[in-house]
């Protein structure tokens, strides 16, 4: 009875400490613990990065579990030697931007949303004997967002952004490519991330073509291999301005044979308001001017985002004395 009334008395004694309180207190207790993290890192120690990673996971549980069980998800795993990046190869790029800043016809769009929906439900997936799609061939003319593309599929799934150098992959010596492909595919187990190569008909020739060399044939099979054997964590982007050029083994590799298209005046309209929205043209009103751009014979999106600087330089500058010369009298 006597604990009874005591406890009572505590309850009352100490309000409970707000939420807010509670979530800054976990989230210090955390960054707390960034020193040791980075400390075990650089000393590869293995189990210390395990211990340090769950006692971060579990301080910020409580109000941020989806940040908890990726943390777990990554450290849980047996931690495997750490992977040494082939710096000729391969390197880091920041993904800047997700969807929502490429202009892409609706069908697009709602494919890219597969691909982020299924990864981030694989765990559901797995638990039916099933993987996410993740081998996307995008094509078409320059400069209507491929590469963009690949980039927000990074942003969007939070997952890191690889490119492949081309300059460093290929290479004269007999044998050698092959060797570059093997080590960029292994590169790419160490954890979830997008891989991009640009320009994949440069690696990914059609075997039957007469200009064909012998070593380029042995490469092209090579990555045939490769390409089966890639995990599931791991999104391949290829991208392509001559699909025509593919050997077509390789393209039925992908899941996702998508044509970036040349733009519609629709899709030059959305972008050219977006390149002329008022928040980044402050002072001006110059939306209008959207459906003038996109009836201009500018042949892709690149096109449209450049004229549209232009006629911001100008607004900047000139305070758009220069619109009627650039765009012609209204
Ligand atoms: N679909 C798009 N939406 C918005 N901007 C685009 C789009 N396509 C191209 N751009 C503009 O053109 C530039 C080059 O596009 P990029 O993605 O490199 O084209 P690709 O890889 O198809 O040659 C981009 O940085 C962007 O400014
Ligand atoms: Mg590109």
């Amino acid at each position: 009875m006597n604990n009874q009334i005591n406890t009572q008395n505590n309850l009352l004694d100490e309000p409970p400490i707000p939420v807010k309180v509670q979530k800054r207190l976990a989230e210090t207790a955390a960054i707390k613990q960034l020193p040791k993290l980075i400390e075990a890192f650089q000393w590869n120690q293995k189990d210390r990065i395990s211990v340090v990673g769950e006692s971060i996971a579990s301080a910020v549980e409580a109000h941020h579990p989806d940040v908890s069980k990726k943390i777990r998800s990554m450290f849980g795993k047996e931690m495997r030697q750490l992977a040494v990046k082939p710096e000729r190869l391969l390197e880091f790029e920041e993904a800047r931007h997700g969807f929502d800043a490429v202009i892409l016809p609706l069908e697009i769009q709602r494919e890219c949303m597969e691909i982020v929906a299924e990864h981030n439900r694989s765990s559901d997936l797995a638990a039916y004997g099933l993987v996410p799609r993740h081998k996307v061939l995008l094509h078409g003319a320059p400069g209507n967002g491929k590469t963009m593309l690949a980039e927000a599929l990074a942003f969007e799934l939070s997952i890191p952004f690889l490119r492949v150098k081309y300059g460093g992959l290929i290479d004269s010596h007999l044998g050698e490519t092959g060797k570059n492909l093997q080590s960029i595919f292994e590169y790419t187990k160490t954890a979830p991330c997008v891989l991009f190569l640009d320009e994949f008909d440069g690696i990914g020739m059609d075997r039957n073509d007469n200009r064909d060399i012998g070593e380029m044939r042995r490469v092209t099979n090579q990555l045939l291999i490769a390409i089966e054997r890639i995990p599931s964590s791991c999104v391949l982007v290829a991208a392509t301005n001559a699909d025509s050029l593919l050997d077509s083994a390789l393209k039925r590799r992908f899941d996702f044979v998508i044509e970036v298209p040349t733009p519609t005046v629709e899709l030059r309209f959305q972008c050219a308001r977006k390149e002329l929205s008022p928040s980044i043209t402050p002072g001006h009103d110059v939306l209008h001017l959207a459906d003038r751009i996109a009836l201009m014979d500018l042949s892709n999106l690149s096109a449209v985002v450049d004229f549209c600087k232009r006629i911001r330089r100008d607004l900047v500058l000139n305070a758009g004395a220069g619109l009627d010369t650039l765009v012609g009298p209204a």
